[in-house]
């Protein structure tokens, strides 16, 4: 690895865990102004301090994130598609040259396996990961999921497997059963979880405890957090559980306090 994927890297998974604890904010690319996120920078400045890192699309860290930030930037470089219509119809909207101009310390787009655009899907990958290493960014490759896909350990290590063969860096998948065998699949490519849609917040932090316990490197977590009823306290939670391997009824107790 080059010394600036390297660098790049090193700003997102933390130094002593190894971990990572990265807040997903890019819903908007598909969603629009998805619930808890209708004024982003209004939710996302108080809860940005416990993240490694944020997920977000360059329209979005324009609009609503200081620059003066110190959070690295994992950059949202796809979409074209919406929630009214096939959802794997993505393409790359956004050029590496205007990751570099923003400062991303990684780059990410979804794959679509088993989707209608399948092969789109995958191109797009290897489209960022051949910029990517070019410039040496790292590529976070977002195992997305269709309605008609069991989210099983056969299923998504089937899709974060492409994705590491294709190059990708880093993987971004969901939690299932047997998840040790979808983190096996990718070898020394770390794993991060999705929290998915809005769960009760203690089945959420039961989930990221088992991912972390099952060998991910973290939680890519956005809707879980931004749409609990105590952003902040969630977020703390998730980080104490990430980066402490504390238990779940502990992280509960971080959650429930409002200091
Ligand atoms: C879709 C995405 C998201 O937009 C987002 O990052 C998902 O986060 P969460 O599921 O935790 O709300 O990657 O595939």
């Amino acid at each position: 690895m080059d010394w600036g994927m390297k660098n790049r890297f090193s700003r997102i998974l933390n130094s002593k865990t190894g971990r990572c604890l990265m807040l997903a904010v890019d819903h908007g690319y598909f969603q629009g102004p998805t619930t808890g996120l209708e004024n982003l920078g209004k939710m996302v400045n108080p809860i940005l301090p416990y993240s490694d890192a944020l997920m977000i699309t360059r329209g979005a860290l324009r609009t609503w994130i200081p620059a003066e930030t110190d959070k690295p930037v994992v950059l949202r470089m796809s979409g074209g598609q919406s929630i009214l219509k096939e959802l794997s119809n993505e393409i790359i909207t956004t050029s590496v040259q205007d990751a570099i101009r923003v400062n991303a310390s990684a780059i990410t787009c979804s794959v679509y396996v088993g989707g209608e655009y399948e092969k789109e899907t995958i191109g797009n990958l290897a489209h960022l990961v051949n910029e990517g290493e070019h410039y040496g960014i790292p590529v976070l490759a977002v195992t997305a999921v269709g309605k008609e896909m069991v989210r099983d350990a056969r299923y998504l290590g089937l899709a974060c497997r492409i994705c590491v063969e294709i190059g990708a860096r880093m993987v971004k998948t969901y939690y299932c059963e047997n998840f040790e065998k979808v983190v096996e699949a990718c070898g020394k490519v770390p794993v991060v979880i999705a929290g998915g849609k809005k769960i009760e917040e203690k089945a959420a932090l039961e989930m990221a405890s088992n991912a972390i316990r099952s060998g991910a490197v973290g939680v890519d977590m956005g809707r879980n957090v931004f749409q609990s009823e105590n952003p902040v306290g969630m977020i703390r939670a998730v980080r104490a559980i990430v980066h402490e391997n504390v238990s779940v009824s502990e992280a509960y107790k971080i959650y429930q306090s409002r200091s």
